[in-house]
């Protein structure tokens, strides 16, 4: 899509990769990502003592999706490093946009603008669950 500001969204990502949480990795993420209705929704990741337990900042986006912003739909995503470098979403991640943003969700990447269909190809999604009754 030609009239997304990729540079803005970017920086929403690293201004938000700021407030990320991380005294184990120290390794700050920020992701945003613009929605169907026009809005710029962010998200930092958040560590955990267990390690495990780790929210990537995808994971805080999402629930900022429903929180602020109505369950809107995700139509263009960037993630950033603390270097500003554009990072790739983790496999879970790519799970958990797909289901906000579905195939045709765009990813910034390294390699250019994706869609979510090629960073994710053949997922499993919601209208899997919908073949069984
Ligand atoms: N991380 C994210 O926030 N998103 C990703 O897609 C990749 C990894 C975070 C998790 C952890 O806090 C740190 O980066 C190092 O793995």
């Amino acid at each position: 899509m030609a009239d997304i500001d990729w540079e803005a969204l970017r920086a929403s990502a690293r201004e938000v990769s700021t407030k990320a949480y991380v005294p184990y990795s120290k390794f700050p993420v920020g992701a945003a990502a613009l929605t169907d209705t026009g809005e710029v929704v962010v998200g930092a990741n958040v560590e955990n003592a267990s390690y495990g337990l780790t929210l990537c900042a995808e994971c805080a986006l999402v629930s900022k999706l429903h929180v602020d912003h109505g369950g809107a739909r995700l139509v263009a995503f960037t993630c950033v490093d603390a270097n500003g470098d554009l990072l790739a979403p983790c496999g879970r991640c790519r799970q958990l946009l797909f289901e906000h943003g579905g195939r045709a969700l765009l990813v910034d990447s390294a390699a250019g603008v994706m869609t979510m269909d090629e960073f994710l190809p053949g997922a499993f999604g919601p209208e899997d669950l919908e073949k069984v009754q």
